[in-house]
């Protein structure tokens, strides 16, 4: 396990922050915490990172106790509301990056190059940082995250400020590191970009961790199939492929993998069934979000 977290606690004189959240992040995933502005998403990262001293409980990162100085090095952060210095250029902001973290000259310039290319800011890199768009803005603080080539990175809401160009860039820079094997936590309140890019989820509310799995395990999104002339031997049948099977008047639900339809539907034409339409279930994800913590926040 990359992370782990046992009992982990940070509250603000009994208030505020996360409670209890035990969980493990596994190598090369990414792993997304889900939860309104105030859920506690950015008060765990930087627990994790040390920033902030737990109240109780444990966690480990590449098996050492949080806060450890060498495990820090392989760690790269973006915080929320990151600060530029509007005055640096962007490859003045990426070195000074660089010095920070006490890499040698050489291989500041070296990986500037490399990181340039990643971040898609190639030719950009000698204007300053006051006349970058905010995508520009977001994607060299991401720069400054992976500049170490830390094999951990952290992102507390890496698009949440973008429109949705911006948006597309910071996703596909993100899957982009997870092919290159870096596990990543991702702080977000956007459901989309969960759904778009997360191996596993976890749901955090008012501090607490309300659920957590795989995008299947949680959303377990059913297909649902409009049809005529429903019987009891089609349903004995399509039994067998989902015990639970749902049927209202000329509709199905039905808890099946994507390599079951054909089989699902050869059961229904086979016992005289007419198929009208077929198709997944959608937006799963925002119903299960809207009935663990009230209401959806998608700006
Ligand atoms: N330094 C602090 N002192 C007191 N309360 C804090 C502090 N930091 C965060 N909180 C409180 O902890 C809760 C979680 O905040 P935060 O982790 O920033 O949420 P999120 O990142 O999910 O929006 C909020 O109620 C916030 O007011
Ligand atoms: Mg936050």
């Amino acid at each position: 396990m990359v992370i782990q977290t046992d009992g982990l606690t940070k509250q603000f004189n009994g208030k505020g922050g996360f409670a209890n959240i035990s969980l493990s992040v596994r190598e090369g995933e990414v792993f997304s915490f889900l939860g309104k502005n105030g859920a506690g998403k950015s008060t765990f990262v930087r627990t994790l990172l040390g920033i902030l001293y737990p109240t109780s409980g444990e966690a480990t990162i590449l098996g050492e106790k949080i806060g450890n100085v060498e495990i820090r090095k392989q760690i790269g952060y973006l915080p929320e509301l990151f600060q530029y210095q509007n005055w640096l250029t962007g490859y003045e902001l990426l070195f000074n990056h660089g010095l920070l973290y006490k890499m040698d000259r050489q291989d500041i310039k070296k990986r500037i190059e490399e990181v340039l290319l990643t971040i898609g800011l190639k030719g950009h890199e000698n204007k300053k940082l006051k006349e970058y768009s905010k995508g520009m803005k977001q994607r060299v603080g991401l720069g400054c995250a992976i500049l170490s080539n830390p094999k951990i990175l952290f992102l507390d809401e890496p698009t949440s400020a973008l429109d949705p160009v911006g948006r597309k860039q910071v996703r596909d820079i993100i899957c982009n590191l997870k092919n290159q094997g870096k596990t990543i936590f991702l702080n977000t309140h956007l459901l989309s970009e969960v759904e778009m890019i997360s191996d596993r989820v976890a749901i955090l509310d008012k501090g607490q961790m309300k659920k957590i799995g795989t995008m299947n395990e949680l959303t377990n999104s059913p297909v649902i199939v409009s049809l005529e002339n429903i019987n009891d031997d089609m349903i004995s049948e399509l039994k067998k492929f989902d015990p639970m099977i749902n049927i209202l008047s000329n509709n199905m639900e039905i808890h099946v993998d994507d390599q079951t339809i054909p089989n699902v539907v050869s059961t229904i034409v086979k016992n005289d069934g007419l198929i009208y339409m077929i198709k997944r279930k959608e937006n799963v994800l925002e119903e299960l979000f809207i009935n663990t913590v009230g209401e959806v926040d998608e700006r």
